[in-house]
């Protein structure tokens, strides 16, 4: 991504964990960036599932150019309130402002975000079902031959079936004739199996890895 950046370079934005794979990227790839000068937006839409303690926000003590973005719609489970929101210096914070109009978030959505944030422990409940569900999933599924699992810090898992002979399409349409829907991944470094599946209920966690290994043992 360094290498990328010219004189059109506006911002830099990373995903961390990332979207698909799950992962973090390592700490000190952060500070690399951060250094550049250039706008720099980490989105930790998923940073509650492996908990803030991953979070880059102490960045924003050293680098202006730094902005956290989070959101209510994954670990809070409220992505129909429409909430999010941005953590920056000052400076930052009001230039943005300045650039919105009043009233751009809803007077109860903002009240209903605050009773979220307050509401502690049934955010850990939900993070604590979510990360017990990807350890199951990935347990179940390391047993089949030709599929690789990335280990997720999310609250969705990026399998690869190419070595069991498997197209990542061919894998979604299966099981959407079961009635589940996964999430297509385009073809990349030269591998065609991927597929992405999200955290359900146990119930349709246990379904989608019985259709998985359905799959890739026809
Ligand atoms: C990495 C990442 N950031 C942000 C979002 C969007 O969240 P919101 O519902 O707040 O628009 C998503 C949703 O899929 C996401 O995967």
């Amino acid at each position: 991504m360094l290498a990328a950046i010219t004189p059109k370079t506006k911002a830099i934005v990373i995903a961390n964990p990332n979207n698909p794979t799950g992962n973090f990227m390592p700490a000190a790839d952060f500070v690399r960036i951060a250094e550049t000068g250039l706008p720099f937006v980490v989105d930790e839409a998923y940073i509650e599932y492996a908990g803030l303690g991953m979070s880059q926000v102490g960045l924003l003590k050293r680098y202006e150019n730094v902005m956290v973005t989070r959101t209510l719609s994954k670990a809070y489970g409220l992505a129909g309130l429409r909430f999010g929101y941005l953590l920056a210096s000052k400076a930052v914070i009001d230039t943005i402002a300045s650039t919105l109009i009043p009233w751009n978030v809803g007077t109860m959505p903002m009240w209903a975000a605050l009773a979220a944030f307050e509401d502690t422990e049934a955010l850990a409940e939900r993070v604590t079902f979510n990360n017990d569900q990807v350890r199951y999933i990935g347990e179940e599924l390391s047993e089949v031959e030709g599929l690789n699992v990335l280990p997720s810090q999310a609250n969705y898992i990026l399998m690869d079936a190419s070595d069991a002979g498997k197209k990542g399409g061919d894998m979604v349409e299966f099981a959407l004739k079961k009635g589940i829907i996964l999430r297509p991944q385009s073809a990349m470094y030269g591998r065609d199996g991927w597929f992405r599946i999200t955290i359900g209920s146990a119930e349709e966690n246990k379904m989608v890895v019985d259709v998985i290994k359905e799959f890739c043992a026809s």
